[in-house]
C-alpha cells in the first residue's frame, strides 16, 4: 500500500487511485454509461452499506436501535439539514468546541442560531464537558460534540449533561467515519451524527458529499424530506428544505472506497503508531494527541503539539515533509463569530495573527493554546511514514 511521490501529498490520493483504479475506473463508467446520475441504485445501495457499517459488529456492539443513513451534499449540509430536523430556532444557542473547523459553528449561525464555545481537554483536544456545563443557559438547546482529528468525542460524558438539561446531542463525525469509541462506532452517537465525504476525509469521494446517520425513524423521514425540499411526495412541499443531494458517480466511488476501508483504517492505525512511537523517544517536546482510551481514532489526521512550532515546521520544510495546521485559531477568534462573545469590545486590539482580541471569560485559553502548538502530518494508507520518520530523525 505505499506509494512514494516524487512531490509528497498531504493526503496522498493519487497513490490511493492508483490501486483502485480497475475497481473505480469499471465503477465511474458503469454510473456514466447508465444515464441514472442524481439518486437510484448506486446511491440507495451507499446508503444500505453506509448504514450496515456502522450497525456491524466488526468489534462493536450492534447500534440499537439500527442507524439508518441519508446521504446529502456535504459535510456541511448534513450539519445544516441536522439542526433542522431538530427544530433549531432563531436565538436557540448551541454549544459547540471552541477547537475544530468552522462548520459546526457556522450551520447554527447560519440558522439563526447562536453557538456558544466550550473549552477543550488539552491533551485530548476534544471538547470539555465541565466547559460545557458552564455554558449552558436557559436558551440552550442542543451540543454539537465534533469527533476532532479522527478521535469520538467524550459523548457518554455529554449525554449526561444533555439528558439532565434536555438538550439534543448532534455528532459531528465529519473527521471520524470508522472510529470507535468503547463498543460503538462513529455516526451512531448523536441523536443525528453526521459524517464528510470530502475527497481527504478517511472515507472521501471525488467531490463533495456527506451523510446524516440517526436511529429514529421519524428523524429520518424529516431528514430525507430537508434535504429533497422539504418533500416526500412529487411537487408537494411540506416546509421549505434543500436541494442536497450526492449523486450517482460520488455514491459509485465511495461503494469501491468503502470496500478497502476496513483496511485503510488499519494502516493509518500502524502509521500513527509508528509516529508515537518515534515522538515518544524524540525528546524533542512533540506530544501527540491524546487518544483517550476505549477510543480509536481514524486518524483523519496526525496531529502533534509542538512547544517550538516554527522551528518544527522549518525542519518540515527542509525535509520536504507535508504539514498542515488544523486549525490556526479558535472559533471564538474568528472575525464572523467575534459578535457572539458577552463582553465584546467593537474597537478591538488586533492581536499578532490579525485576530480580534478581547477580554472574556469566553477566552478558552486551552483552545487557543492549541491553536498556537497543533502541526499535522500525513499518515493515509498510502503514505510512506517509515520514509518521513528516518527524514524526522535526521532533522531533529
Ligand atoms: C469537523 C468538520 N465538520 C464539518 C465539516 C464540513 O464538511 P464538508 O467539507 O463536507 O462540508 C468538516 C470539513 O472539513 C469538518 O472537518
Amino acid at each position: 500500500m505505499l506509494i512514494l511521490g516524487i512531490m509528497m501529498q498531504f493526503v496522498n490520493l493519487t497513490g490511493q487511485r492508483e490501486a483502485y483504479r480497475e475497481e473505480l475506473e469499471a465503477a465511474e463508467r458503469a454510473v456514466l454509461d447508465s444515464g441514472c446520475y442524481i439518486g437510484g441504485p448506486q446511491v440507495k445501495a451507499l446508503e444500505g452499506e453506509l448504514a450496515d457499517f456502522c450497525n456491524s459488529d466488526a468489534g462493536c456492539d450492534r447500534a440499537e436501535p439500527e442507524t439508518h443513513a441519508i446521504t446529502c451534499a456535504s459535510g456541511t449540509d448534513a450539519l445544516t439539514i441536522a439542526l433542522m430536523a431538530l427544530g433549531l430556532k432563531p436565538g436557540d444557542e448551541v454549544i459547540v468546541p471552541d477547537f475544530t473547523f468552522i462548520a459546526p459553528a457556522e450551520c447554527v449561525d447560519f440558522l439563526g442560531g447562536i453557538p456558544r464555545f466550550a473549552d477543550i481537554d488539552p491533551e485530548t483536544l476534544q471538547i470539555d464537558p465541565e466547559s460545557v456545563k458552564a455554558r449552558i443557559s436557559p436558551k440552550t438547546r442542543g451540543i454539537i460534540g465534533v469527533d476532532l482529528f479522527g478521535q469520538c468525542a467524550p459523548f457518554m460524558e455529554l449525554r449526561r449533561i444533555a439528558d439532565e438539561h434536555e438538550l439534543w446531542i448532534v455528532e459531528d463525525a465529519a473527521q471520524a467515519f470508522g472510529a470507535t469509541s468503547g463498543a460503538r462506532r462513529a455516526c451512531t452517537l448523536g441523536d443525528i451524527s453526521i459524517t464528510s465525504f470530502y475527497p481527504s476525509k478517511p472515507l472521501g469521494c471525488y467531490g463533495d458529499g456527506g451523510a446524516i446517520f440517526t436511529s429514529d425513524v421519524e428523524l429520518a423521514e424529516k431528514v430525507r424530506m430537508l434535504a429533497n425540499h422539504g418533500s416526500r411526495e412529487r411537487y408537494l412541499h411540506e416546509t421549505v428544505g434543500l436541494n442536497s443531494r450526492l449523486d450517482a458517480l460520488q455514491a459509485a466511488i465511495l461503494r469501491v472506497k468503502l470496500r478497502h476501508f476496513e483496511e485503510e483504517l488499519k494502516v493509518r492505525r500502524e502509521n500513527a503508531r509508528k509516529y508515537d512511537e518515534f515522538f515518544s523517544s524524540a525528546g524533542a517536546r512533540i506530544v501527540p494527541q491524546k487518544i483517550a482510551s476505549g477510543n480509536t481514532s481514524t486518524y483523519a489526521q496526525y496531529t502533534v503539539l509542538a512547544e517550538n512550532r516554527d522551528a518544527f515546521i522549518a525542519k518540515l520544510d527542509a525535509a520536504g515533509i507535508p504539514h498542515c495546521i488544523h486549525y490556526p485559531q479558535a472559533l471564538h477568534e474568528q472575525p464572523c463569530f467575534i459578535k457572539f462573545l458577552s463582553d465584546y469590545v467593537p474597537a478591538p486590539l488586533y492581536g499578532t495573527r490579525g485576530i480580534a482580541k478581547t477580554i472574556s471569560e469566553n477566552e478558552n485559553r486551552r483552545a487557543e493554546r492549541a491553536a498556537e502548538l497543533v502541526v499535522s502530518l500525513p499518515v493515509c494508507a498510502f503514505t510512506d511514514v517509515d520514509f518521513i520518520i528516518d527524514k524526522l530523525r535526521a532533522a531533529l
